[in-house]
């Protein structure tokens, strides 16, 4: 893979933050996303939630496209949508770099993954916190990167959930070096050490920043935190 895709960037600037623009302040979207890409974020995180596959709704195509006229940074798209293979190649036109579609939604894991390749995106793969490593280790191979949820998707401001971090240490071992690990949810200054002494090298963080009086700051130390535990 490679072409086009943003990952090989990502792996030489880990660890990374991607601040997750669930909490931001919608209004000002633009004032948002510069303000943290002018904070050092090397990553946009986007939620896409239908309120099927999580019970909670965000946006679609519109706001990945807003986001994408805004800023140059790479945008990675995170679909907590029921049958997102329907929707892979409309997210990548709007501008997504980096698409995830979660285990718990897809029948055929290798098609989507495969799918949001040939769109010339980086694919990944998310796992709720109860679902076992087993269930994605087959499709390891076709994954850029693989996402594990640190908390129930849907919501924001929830509480990190410790009993992944064994899954993240046993996904550290089985993936090669080049296949990134991303966590996402109660990512924040008390949390991100051990999720990276546990090998995650991508911090999705949404109150941990955008509910901080400096975004910059709130990312410089989550940064540093991140980089002090591996
Ligand atoms: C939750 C989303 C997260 C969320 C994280 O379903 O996937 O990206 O925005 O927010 P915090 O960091 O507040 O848990
Ligand atoms: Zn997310």
């Amino acid at each position: 893979m490679e072409t086009g895709s943003p990952l090989a960037t990502l792996r030489a600037a880990s660890p990374v933050i991607l601040p997750s623009l669930l909490l931001c302040d919608f209004g000002n979207l633009e004032h948002e996303i510069r303000a943290v890409e002018e904070g050092g974020a090397q990553v946009l995180h986007l939620d896409i939630m239908d309120g099927h596959f999580v019970p909670n709704i965000t946006y679609g195509f519109t706001i990945v496209e807003a986001a994408r006229r805004i800023t140059d940074l790479p945008l990675d798209v995170h679909l907590m949508i029921t049958d997102p293979a329907r929707y892979v190649s409309r997210f990548v036109e709007a501008g997504a770099a980096l698409v995830s579609v979660h285990i718990e939604a897809v029948p055929d894991p290798r098609s989507v993954l495969d799918q949001i390749r040939e769109c010339g995106a980086a694919a990944g793969l998310v796992l709720n916190p109860p679902t076992p490593l087993s269930a994605v280790e087959a499709y390891l191979v076709h994954c850029d990167f693989v996402l594990a949820m640190t908390v129930m998707p849907g919501y924001g401001g929830q509480e990190f959930d410790a009993t992944v971090l064994p899954k993240i240490r046993d996904l550290r071992r089985l993936l090669p070096a080049e296949v990134l690990i991303e966590v996402d949810g109660g990512i924040n200054a008390q949390t991100i050490g051990t999720c990276a002494a546990a090998g995650a090298e991508m911090f999705v963080t949404g109150s941990a920043v955008f509910r901080t009086p400096d975004y910059a700051a709130s990312l410089r130390d989550l940064q540093n935190l991140a980089k002090s535990k591996r």
